[in-house]
């Protein structure tokens, strides 16, 4: 299939173009740069041998999306192109509503027109907010989100139901992403974030590195094992694969909506990621405790078998493949 991946030249739609040149698709990738490197273009046609076809530019501007649909066929679309970083959303609600909403709004007209149904939307744990129990199923209550960023991606996921509800010859999955770290093994490509990372891993592969002094902790007083945040942390790699199973489910479904929690059932702590990242790697890693982050929760992990029962997909890396893969790329990056 020929599949348009918009923001597919970053953190984890490089990994989804990656997967599915792999698969023998052809790929059409859109990207503004907000957050990720043109240069990615080259490092995935290093790894797999073959070309992403590269437009450079917004979803907003639905006069190119129309343009990209008239010119490529594009058979599906996966739509990575949003804004991520929680604690930027607190600050700038009208800049993550606009980008994470309207853009899609946007996609899906440009799809109609082209009679173009098929959409993997990327979604995340934050839709579930504090949840009530853990691990969290797909049926599980979703609300409460603590942040812009976790609203819009619940506000998007109540646009699609509501499509479908409207037109069922849509065919749609939505996949709520839990942790995702780590990086393709070649150390070629992974995550990257512009400034000073927001997220633990990218901060804890700084700190090994010696470009950031010491990791803060935020908090160790949460009713958890070692008193620090647990999260379900997921390689990008079995992420990326996910993707290719969920265009599997839609091409054989034909129409429907499906909503998949893409994670490995295992929640760590800080503390653990931070021993097991010392151990694989064989570096220090200078932390200290300090306060909790506002918006932060408890205990966040999934129940990934609605995914492996449908999808026939499971995580298989395990945390040590994160960390390990994680800092070969921050090291490869320092020789390239
Ligand atoms: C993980 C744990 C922190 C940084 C968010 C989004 C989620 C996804 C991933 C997009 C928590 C602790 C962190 C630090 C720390 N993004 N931490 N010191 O907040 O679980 O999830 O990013 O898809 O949708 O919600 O990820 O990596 O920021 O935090 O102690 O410098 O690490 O308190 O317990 P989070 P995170």
């Amino acid at each position: 299939m020929k599949i348009l991946v918009t923001g597919g030249l970053g953190y984890i739609g490089s990994h989804t173009c990656v997967e599915l040149l792999q698969e023998g698709h052809d790929v059409v990738v859109l990207d503004n740069l907000s957050n990720s490197k043109e240069e990615v273009k080259d490092k995935i046609k290093k790894i797999t041998g073959k070309e992403v076809k590269l437009y450079l530019g917004d979803m907003i501007n639905e006069i190119l999306l129309d343009e990209i649909f008239t010119k490529e066929k594009i058979d599906a679309v996966i739509d990575f192109a949003a804004y991520k970083a929680v604690g930027e959303s607190v600050k700038k609600p009208v800049e993550y509503y606009t980008n994470n909403i309207s853009t899609v709004l946007v996609l899906l007209k440009v799809m109609k027109k082209h009679n173009v149904k098929k959409l993997v939307f990327s979604s995340s744990a934050t839709v579930y907010g504090n949840p009530e129990h853990v691990p969290i199923k797909e049926t599980d209550k979703t609300g409460g989100t603590t942040n812009p960023y976790g609203t819009s991606k619940l506000f998007v996921e109540q646009i699609l139901k509501d499509l479908y509800a409207s037109d069922n010859t849509w065919d749609i999955a939505i996949l709520r992403y839990f942790n995702p770290i780590g990086a393709h093994k070649s150390g070629l490509i992974g995550e990257e974030p512009n400034g000073i990372p927001a997220n633990l891993m990218p901060y804890i592969t700084k700190v090994a590195n010696k470009e950031l002094e010491c990791l803060s902790v935020f908090g160790n007083d949460y009713k958890t094992k070692d008193g620090t945040g647990v999260r379900d942390y997921i390689h990008v790699v079995d992420l990326a694969k996910g993707h290719i199973k969920a265009l599997e489910k839609l091409e054989k479904e034909k129409q429907g909506l499906y909503i998949y929690n893409l994670g490995t059932g295992i929640g760590y702590s800080v503390l653990d990621i931070i021993n097991a990242f010392e151990k694989v790697n064989k570096v220090k890693v200078n932390y200290k405790i300090v306060d909790r982050r506002p918006g932060d929760i408890a205990e966040c992990y999934s129940d990934p078998s609605k995914a492996k029962e449908e999808l026939g997909w499971e995580a298989t890396l395990t945390i040590e493949d994160m960390c390990r893969d994680a800092y070969n790329f921050v090291k490869n990056k320092m020789i390239s």
